[in-house]
């Protein structure tokens, strides 16, 4: 495992970056610089957004002094079918630059997009794709982390499922610090993603299952599917052990019920 520093070691993630105090939202920025022909690797981050983009058309908590807020432009040449698994490719290297830099703390990676830390939410991540005639043209991947955010700042409705470095390790961690160990991470993970695809992947992915065993409901293509979540799959999608028998889930929202059987 590779330790924590501040020495950024990755070559093309990164190889452009751009700061900005305050924006409306990095996925945006991100976009709107591949649309004006942005090289693979562009990153771009922030102390704050005012209008910070989740999953499902929900907004990311984004104070500024406190988180890291940034986006990288990907262009994968990669199959179409392939790109989904993305999100959860991302999920490993920022788990394992988690763990790099405060190994007290036991990251788990919730299908499809998230990472959680005493089954609480440190870490959000979206993935936008446009396509060209059937093709990737390029993914914004747009990574938020609550590193230095303190229980008092959470707003009371996120207060049950959020926390953040500080909360559960107990002391500050510099963002520089987990962003250099997130792109040395996400580097080597990322090039072995787009050289062999998901599957090589997907075991370190499923020893850091946070769903697997828990009987879960997933909403997904606007009906709600429960069952027992049962590991993910080489295509990416969550296997779901339902009362009709095995399901494969390839999008939605998870949400656990209870611990299963
Ligand atoms: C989610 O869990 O719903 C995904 C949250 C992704 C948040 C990050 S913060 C940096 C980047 N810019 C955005 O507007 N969103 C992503």
């Amino acid at each position: 495992m590779q330790r924590c520093s501040f020495e950024l070691t990755a070559k093309r993630l990164g190889c452009e970056v751009r700061f900005l105090q305050e924006t409306e939202s990095t996925n945006r920025d991100v976009d709107a610089a591949a649309q004006a022909g942005a090289t693979e690797g562009l990153l771009i981050m922030a102390d704050s957004q005012t209008a910070g983009r989740g999953r499902m058309t929900r907004t990311w908590f984004s104070p500024s002094g406190a988180n890291l807020y940034f986006s990288l432009l990907l262009r994968p040449d990669v199959e179409l079918a392939v790109a989904p698994s993305l999100p959860l490719v991302v999920g490993l290297a920022v788990a394992e630059a988690i763990v790099a830099c405060a190994p007290a703390l036991l990251p788990k990676i919730k299908w499809p997009n998230d990472i959680l830390v005493n089954g609480k939410k440190i870490c959000g991540i979206l993935c936008e794709l446009q396509t060209r005639q059937d093709n990737v043209d390029y993914i914004v991947v747009g990574i938020g982390v609550n590193v230095n955010l303190t229980a008092d700042q959470i707003p009371a409705e996120l207060k049950e499922r959020t926390t953040s470095v500080l909360i559960e390790n107990g002391e500050p961690l510099k963002r520089e610090q987990l962003l250099a160990a997130i792109l040395n991470r996400l580097e080597p993970i990322y090039d072995n993603w787009r050289a062999f695809g998901f599957k090589p992947l997907v075991q370190n992915i499923n020893a850091l299952d946070a769903l697997r065993g828990f009987s879960i409901r997933v909403d997904h293509a606007g009906s709600p599917l429960e069952g027992i979540a049962s590991g993910i799959q080489d295509d990416g999608s969550l296997l779901l052990q339902t009362a009709k028998g095995p399901v494969p889930i390839y999008s939605g929202e998870a949400h656990i019920l209870s611990r299963g059987t």
